[in-house]
């Protein structure tokens, strides 16, 4: 079975926000849709390992913010490498209370706020089936997962469902003449004129030097 025609499945970003005891949590999640037109219901794929699950099978509340072109790259890494478990995540960014659950400031093409109704365990991940309750406007195009791999270019951490080993590992053969330092973050390629700088931060995650390994 060719795997790769997964790849041709298309997705949007969004960044996930709920409460857990008390404070606010989130994670980067693409795996999106809608399911039901009438009174909407929509779904959300999420690793077991994620804590941002346990907050929603607690809290049962939750925002989806849609996230647009424009939206910091800093909120997608800050959100999809590391665990709210030990992390505050809005730290940074600051956040706004809408439908009773956290919603991280910046531009983002729009907001859903839902309630979990279902829970279904599907091995590694749970499948979230949850009622719409209200939405926010926003402004922007919104990002698909394709513009964070081709544009941003950025990667997905083994708890994103839609994970691909491959990815760390394609050669941009455009780009020969550069030296090439990977983030052992969250995977963003740097591509530089000789060595980085001593202050380079990562744009996606905002790591420092020390996190960043040649690669070829
Ligand atoms: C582009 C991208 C897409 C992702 N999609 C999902 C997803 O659909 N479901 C999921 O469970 N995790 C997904 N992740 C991974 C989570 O965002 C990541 O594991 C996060 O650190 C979990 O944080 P938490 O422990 O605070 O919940 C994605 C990450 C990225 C960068």
């Amino acid at each position: 079975m060719d795997l790769t025609v997964l790849y041709k499945l298309t997705y949007g970003m969004y960044v996930l926000g709920a409460f857990k005891d008390g404070r606010p949590v989130g994670c980067i999640v693409n795996t999106c849709f809608q399911v039901t037109s009438e009174n909407p219901l929509l779904t959300v794929s999420l690793n077991k390992n994620n804590y941002t699950l346990d907050a929603i099978k607690e809290f049962k509340r939750f925002s989806l913010s849609i996230v647009a072109e424009d939206t910091a790259p800093g909120i997608i890494g800050k959100f999809g490498f590391s665990s709210s478990r030990d992390n505050d995540k809005y730290h940074d960014f600051g956040y706004e209370v809408l439908g009773c659950t956290p919603c991280v400031k910046g531009s983002f093409a729009g907001r859903l706020i839902l309630e979990a109704e279902q829970f279904i365990d599907c091995d590694t991940h749970v499948l979230v089936v949850a009622r719409l309750k209200d939405t926010v406007k926003g402004t922007g195009t919104p990002m698909t997962y394709s513009y964070y791999h081709s544009t941003v270019k950025g990667k997905a951490p083994k708890n994103a469902p839609t994970y691909r080993k491959e990815e760390t590992k394609v050669a941009d053969t455009t780009a020969k003449t550069l030296n090439r330092y990977e983030c052992d973050i969250c995977g963003y390629v740097a591509e530089v004129d000789g060595e980085l700088p001593d202050d380079y931060e990562c744009p996606l995650c905002c790591a420092d030097k020390s996190h960043f390994f040649r690669i070829e």
